[in-house]
């Protein structure tokens, strides 16, 4: 157990945020599995400002998943600030992206582009904590470095700590890596022994091996998983099973594979109506019948299903 400011986290497993995976149902079935800690998919506090109504999916909460925190981008601190108090109520955390390498975020100076911008980075750190003071922590998710002629984030991360970030997710990749290659864990180790706040390791968690050596090589005081629960929120428990007592947990058999793809289906039409969710469900549905046999059959008979009905009965079939 840990705390980010007065908010405890009771186990070192978190989970990173991911548009377009980690929206509300699927945070409450990670949750279930025992998830530390869950953040929103991040949300542009100038869309909130002006009110985008895209945006109430995306900031849903709901107390089964607290501790959550709310991940704004953004690179306005007096927006980010009036925003972040606006809203505070419903949330555990306010957590600034850091981190996001998507070209329309960059090219506006938010994102990963604070990376290169430390004092921009830090006012807005600033502004939030002033406004909201210390009722809820604010956290940023950060890179090693915009690129690697600019591997800052020890030195970034302290002028965060200072200007009154409670903790510190940090992906071990820069900007220019996007999501591939070798995460870096000696610059983690570097960051998580520079700063004083709690620091989340992030990058390349595949396995329960891969998370019990992160831990241990950075020092860090959790982890978030992050495409590793694709399909797979099981991993959640086993990767806590195992950090916290040395114990490996079966794997989901396949009827639990399929009860739960029953139920997410469910959760999500319920949530988003049956014709937003299905388009965005067949990722998640293809994600659970990875290795299984039938599973391409499934992949491309899914891309017709257009009702409820329909995709049950593909189910049923596997
Ligand atoms: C599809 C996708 C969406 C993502 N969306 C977000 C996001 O909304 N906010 C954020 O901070 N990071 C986002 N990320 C980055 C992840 O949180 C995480 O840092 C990254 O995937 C590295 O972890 P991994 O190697 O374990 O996947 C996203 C990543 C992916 C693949």
């Amino acid at each position: 157990m840990f705390k980010i400011g007065n908010i405890e986290i009771k186990n070192r497993v978190c989970v990173a945020p991911m548009a377009g995976i980690t929206d509300l149902p699927y945070r409450i079935i990670l949750k279930e599995m025992g998830t530390s800690l869950l953040t929103t998919e991040l949300v542009s506090a100038k869309g909130i400002y002006y009110n985008n109504p895209n945006n109430k999916i995306i900031m849903a909460t709901d107390k089964k998943e607290s501790p959550v925190a709310l991940q704004l981008f953004g690179a306005d601190p007096i927006i980010m600030s009036l925003v972040a108090n606006n809203v505070k109520d419903s949330y555990d955390i306010i957590d600034i992206n850091m981190g996001c390498p998507v070209l329309k975020v960059v090219r506006n100076g938010e994102g990963a582009a604070l990376l290169k911008n430390e004092s921009l980075a830090c006012r807005i750190v600033e502004s939030i904590v002033r406004v909201i003071g210390d009722e809820k922590p604010v956290t940023c998710k950060i890179r090693i470095g915009y690129d690697n002629n600019h591997i800052n984030a020890v030195k970034f991360s302290k002028a965060l700590e200072s200007a009154g970030a409670k903790a510190i997710t940090i992906h071990g990749r820069t900007k220019t890596e996007l999501y591939s290659g070798e995460c870096h864990r000696d610059v983690i180790k570097d960051v998580k022994s520079s700063v004083k706040i709690p620091i989340i390791a992030n990058g390349n968690i595949w396995n329960i091996y891969d998370a019990k050596s992160m831990l241990e090589e950075t020092g860090a005081d959790a982890i978030a998983l992050g495409r590793a629960v694709k399909g797979n929120p099981w991993i959640v428990k086993e990767c806590i099973e195992y950090i916290e007592n040395d114990k490996i947990i079966d794997r989901p058999t396949k009827d639990e594979i399929k009860k739960m793809m029953y139920r997410h289906v469910d959760d999500e039409i319920n949530f988003k109506g049956e014709m937003k969710a299905i388009s965005e469900l067949r990722h998640h549905l293809a994600w659970y019948t990875h290795g299984m046999e039938n599973s391409t059959k499934f992949r491309l008979e899914l891309n017709s299903a257009d009702t409820k009905e329909k995709i049950y009965s593909l189910i049923d079939k596997l």
